[in-house]
């Protein structure tokens, strides 16, 4: 937390498309964050595929870095689409790279999940197989309110807006609620 009591998360998005409406909530999350959060991105795009051969000449720098901002944060913020009922591979990459010893980042870190797919579901079956990672991890993952966007495409204009109140509102509500969820898990 900084000194002037802030609570900082970083935010990290499990899509590297350009047009990502993953990405595009992510920035939209940093836009809405509550009074006293800010949200800080890390995109994952430079880590390369888990090799243990190389890990044992030492983490890659972008490795080194995500592990550094995650210690750094007082919270996480995943954004992720689903891909094939689960997390994309680029996502569960970055985890697993940063989740190696010695001091793996995740261990008590607070984490909010907030999603968008192309399925009537939202992404729903990725954000669940993501807290079972986390559950081994022991992040601290909060349970409620989920934000789950179904439909993606139909719900994200050109410039990565939305305009669905209630969709807005789930948002809303659930950065709100992460910000309370770090204070309480300090
Ligand atoms: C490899 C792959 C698998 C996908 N599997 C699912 C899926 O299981 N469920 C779903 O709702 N959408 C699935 N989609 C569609 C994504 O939800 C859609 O492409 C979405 O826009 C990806 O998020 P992004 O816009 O942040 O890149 C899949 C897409 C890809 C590329």
């Amino acid at each position: 937390m900084s000194d002037s009591g802030t609570v900082r998360i970083l935010g990290v998005a499990g899509s590297l498309r350009q047009g990502s409406f993953n990405r595009a909530l992510l920035r939209l999350a940093q836009e809405m964050a509550p009074a006293g959060m800010t949200i800080e991105s890390f995109d994952i795009a430079p880590i390369q595929p888990y090799n243990e051969d190389v890990r044992q000449q030492g983490f890659p720098k972008p490795v080194e870095d995500l592990r550094a901002r995650i210690k750094a944060a007082d919270g996480l913020l995943i954004v992720t689409p689903e891909y094939n009922y689960s997390i994309p591979g680029v996502l569960k990459n970055a985890i697993d790279w940063a989740s190696r010893p010695p001091e793996q980042p995740f261990d008590g870190k607070p984490i909010g999940i907030m999603g968008a797919s192309a399925g009537a579901l939202g992404g729903a079956r990725s954000q669940y197989h993501l807290r079972q990672c986390f559950i081994f991890l022991n992040g601290l993952v909060m349970n409620r309110p989920e934000v789950m966007i179904p439909a993606a495409q139909t719900k994200f204009d050109a410039n990565g807006k939305i305009s669905d109140q209630a969709t807005l509102d789930f948002i809303n509500a659930h950065l709100t609620a992460l910000k309370a969820w770090v204070l309480r898990m300090r």
